[in-house]
Parts: C-alpha cells; sequence; structure tokens
C-alpha cells in the first residue's frame, strides 16, 4: 500500500509500506481521508518525544471497516462495512481526571492513519457524523477531542461566559470557536492574519484582534472588562499579555505551545486575579464520545482548509508549516 512514512531526520515521503494485519481485538479501516495535525510537523521536524523510524505518520481519520478480530470475550460489534471516525485519543483509562500509564497517540508508535490503510484498537472506532462530508470527518478526531475537553471538561464553560481563543487559524481554535458558539458563548479570537480575523467574525466571533500589536488584550479588556475563559495553543511570550485580557476568576486552559515556552508571567497576575490555570491533553473515550454528540446535536460544520491527493503530502505539510491555513489540512487516500 501507500503510506506516508516518517524515516528521521526532517526525511517524509509517500512510499510503499506493507499493509497492516488485524490483531486480536482490533479492526482494519480502508482510510478514505485523514487529516494533518501539528503533531505530524512537530515529529518531522525532530521536535516530538519518544519517535521510533520509520513511522507511518498521521492520528486522524475516517474510512470503512474491512476487517475485525474480536478476542473470544468481547462483545460482537458488527462494524465490517461501516463508515467510521477513529478517536485517535489510545489507551487514555478509566480516571476521567487525567490519561493513564498505557496513554498514546495514534500514529508513533503506533503506525498512523496517512496510508490505504490502518489497524486500530476496535474501542477507537466511532460511527462517522452523516451531516459531515469525508474531509469534514477527517478532520474532527484529534481537533475536535482537544477543543471539547479544554472547553467543557476542564474549563466547564457556560453559556453566555466571554471565552478568548488565541491563535483562530489553527484546527483546535476553529474547533473551539465552533463549539463555544453554538454553547451560546461571547467569543474574542486572536489572529495574525486579517482573513483569518475577518473569517471568524463571519463565523460568529464577536471580537477579534492581532497578537502581533502589543495593544491587542488592553483593547479587549477596555471593550468587554476581561474574560472569563482563555483557550491557548500557543503559549510562548504572548500569553502574559493574553492574561491581561482576563477577568477576576478566569479559567486559563492551554492545550499546545506553538510559540514557545512561557515566559514573563508576573506572579500578581496570577494570585491577584485569582486565576486557574489548567492544562489539557486530547481527551477520554467519554469526552470523544461527548464531543460526538454534541457536534451531531448542533450539526456543527467542520472547518476544513484545503485537501490534497496523498501524493502530494509535501505541499499539505508545507501548508501546515507556513501557518497560512484556515482550519485542517486534510490528504485523500483515493479518487473515489
Ligand atoms: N494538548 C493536546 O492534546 C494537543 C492537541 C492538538 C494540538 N496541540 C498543540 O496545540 C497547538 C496548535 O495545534 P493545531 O493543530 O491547532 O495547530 P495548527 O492548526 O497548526 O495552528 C497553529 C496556529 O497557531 C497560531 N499561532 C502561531 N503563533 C502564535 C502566537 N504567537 N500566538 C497565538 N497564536 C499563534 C497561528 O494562528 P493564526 O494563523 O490565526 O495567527 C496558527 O495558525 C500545537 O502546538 C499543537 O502541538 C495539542
Amino acid at each position: 500500500m501507500q503510506a506516508v512514512v516518517f524515516y528521521g531526520d526532517g526525511d517524509s515521503r509517500v512510499t510503499s509500506w506493507p499493509k497492516p494485519q488485524v490483531q486480536s481485538g482490533t479492526a482494519l479501516l480502508r482510510v478514505e481521508a485523514a487529516a494533518l495535525n501539528r503533531r505530524d510537523l512537530w515529529i518531522v521536524m525532530g521536535r516530538y518525544p519518544g519517535v521510533k523510524p520509520p513511522v507511518v505518520l498521521g492520528s486522524d481519520a475516517v474510512g470503512v471497516v474491512e476487517a475485525v478480530a474480536n478476542d473470544a470475550n468481547r462483545e460482537q460489534t458488527s462494524w465490517c462495512g461501516q463508515r467510521v471516525v477513529v478517536n485517535p485519543s489510545l489507551g487514555w483509562g478509566a480516571d476521567q481526571h487525567r490519561q493513564g500509564p498505557d496513554f498514546e497517540i495514534l500514529g508513533s508508535p503506533r503506525q498512523g492513519t496517512f496510508a490505504q490503510w490502518v489497524v486500530v484498537p476496535l474501542e477507537a472506532l466511532h460511527p462517522a457524523p452523516k451531516h459531515l462530508d469525508l474531509a469534514q470527518c477527517a478532520a474532527l478526531p484529534l481537533a475536535g477531542l482537544t477543543a471539547y475537553r479544554a472547553l467543557f471538561t476542564r474549563a466547564c464553560v457556560q453559556p453566555e461566559e466571554r471565552v478568548l481563543i488565541t491563535g483562530i487559524g489553527g484546527g483546535v481554535a476553529q474547533m473551539a470557536l465552533s463549539f463555544a458558539r453554538a454553547l451560546g458563548c461571547r467569543i474574542a479570537v486572536t489572529s495574525a492574519d486579517a482573513a483569518k480575523r475577518q473569517a471568524a467574525l463571519q463565523a460568529g466571533a464577536d471580537w477579534a484582534g492581532d497578537y502581533t500589536d502589543p495593544h491587542w488584550s488592553a483593547a479587549l479588556q477596555q471593550e468587554w472588562g476581561g474574560v472569563d475563559v482563555i483557550i491557548d495553543g500557543s503559549a510562548g511570550p504572548g500569553l502574559a499579555q493574553a492574561l491581561e485580557a482576563a477577568d477576576y476568576g478566569a479559567r486559563v486552559v492551554i492545550y499546545g505551545g506553538t510559540a514557545g515556552t512561557i515566559d514573563g508571567i508576573p506572579p500578581r497576575v496570577l494570585f491577584w486575579k485569582q486565576l486557574t490555570m489548567l492544562g489539557t491533553t486530547m481527551g477520554s473515550d467519554a469526552d470523544f464520545a461527548a464531543m460526538l454528540r454534541f457536534v451531531h446535536k448542533h450539526q456543527l460544520p467542520i472547518v476544513v482548509d484545503q485537501t490534497y491527493p496523498l501524493d502530494q503530502w509535501p505541499q499539505a505539510l508545507q501548508r501546515l508549516r507556513s501557518s497560512a491555513q484556515t482550519g485542517k489540512v486534510v490528504l485523500r487516500m483515493s479518487d473515489e
């Protein structure tokens, strides 16, 4: 089969790779589409821990189940022939508060989804949302799960709260905007790109600022009197500025560090404003199921930036690397 394989030292390419075989408790999926995540880029750039090349990249997938190997005492679910999405958050465990020791993310160390076929644990299968097309289904799992847990499980966001989402061009940020809007929140966003700010306003954001402008958070603070929740995937020195927009008692959820380590936050900002800082990673099986129910209930669209055929992997990766995208970049495995 054809797959995107990472060989180490920045070398990732579309190549022939052995078709995987179902093992006990797994399903063989014919992948129809798979979305890129910044994680794939971090792996190629050598900035992701624990990677053992060669490995098939990719965490997100939609496809059709072709074969299932059930354990003797496992409930027999007739997945064969069904179109499914895959929860890339594997082995989370029973504790909703945090992942357990068996936690892993699909697509390193386990072979990932940028391939014509992938084998995944049966627990990871969920029916694909019927109101979404293939590219939207592929785009949903990892980013949707991360945004859902950040907003609902960690920040416990409530309708009408003021929510700030930074770097709105990002895949997780776009999902967070969609979810918070469906809940009825008041939403502020930031982006370095004027067109992305404009698009976010059209998509339901109430305020948009440029995080490269040193006065953006003061302007938001002045206009809104602060925000109740911050959802941030960039961290870096800019987080200190975002915290200026936090109201007293705000919850700050950090899900990523695109802009690097967090510097320059005066402790006074944390203790005087009584801020709650919350880290979040992916989500539990329960988070994933709840996310799918939420997307179904509100019939939410998913923002796809561009779809590329598998052999245009370098172009798709470059799209993500350049941060030119709004929403998710998707690979199609065939032209059907
Ligand atoms: N914890 C988890 O489970 C989890 C899950 C998914 C992702 N992540 C991490 O979260 C981050 C975002 O992931 P993603 O897949 O959503 O990324 P993405 O789609 O690649 O988006 C990245 C976006 O970050 C924004 N950005 C860059 N520098 C920024 C800065 N200084 N301040 C504010 N925003 C900035 C840009 O937004 P504009 O173009 O609008 O300026 C860019 O479009 C990555 O670091 C990723 O590794 C973590």
